[in-house]
């Protein structure tokens, strides 16, 4: 199993598709598995039945899944304790983006719950969780000035 990890916006989903496409390993997007599992947008999730909900959410997904596949993970994946421990189970590789490229690609965005609210407590939570995509990850990819080709031949090499 190969796991993408990195915050918002760093490029999972378009790396995660074509390092399936290389490996031959199906993708799966966990969001949106886990949108469909549920029958609702994850945005309604956060809004109805609370950020705690989605995160067991996430942690069962991790626990059920034992096939060969490329995950694209939810930026907050990380912060449970349990969940970094269930992502030793594959391949884990941190998408590393500076903070100046995430604001790039997020400005504007409203689809994502976690990505509201003044700049400082969105930067914030980029910085409390730089540690953690550290700790959990086996691969580091530094992502910026780099095309999505770039960086999946990168990961390829790096697997
Ligand atoms: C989240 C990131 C989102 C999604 C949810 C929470 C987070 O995924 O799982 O909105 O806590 O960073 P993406 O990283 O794909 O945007």
């Amino acid at each position: 199993m190969i796991f993408l990890i990195g915050f918002m916006g760093s490029g999972k989903s378009t790396i995660a598709k074509m390092v399936s496409e290389k490996t031959k390993y199906p993708y799966i997007e966990m969001d949106q598995a886990i949108e469909e599992a549920e029958g609702m947008k994850i945005r309604d999730m956060f809004a109805s039945k609370g950020e705690q909900y989605f995160r067991d959410k996430e942690t069962e997904f991790l626990r059920h899944l034992k096939d060969e596949v490329v995950l694209s993970t939810g930026g907050g994946v990380i912060l449970r304790e349990e969940n970094r421990v269930l992502l030793q189970e594959g391949t884990v590789v941190y998408l590393k983006a500076e903070w100046e490229t995430i604001v790039e690609r997020l400005t504007g965005d409203t689809d994502r719950p976690l990505w509201k609210g003044e700049d400082s407590e969105k930067k914030k939570r980029f910085d409390e969780r730089l540690s953690l995509y550290e700790q959990a990850a086996d691969v580091v990819i530094d992502v910026d000035q780099k095309t999505p080709e770039e960086i999946a031949e990168e990961v390829m090499g790096r697997l």
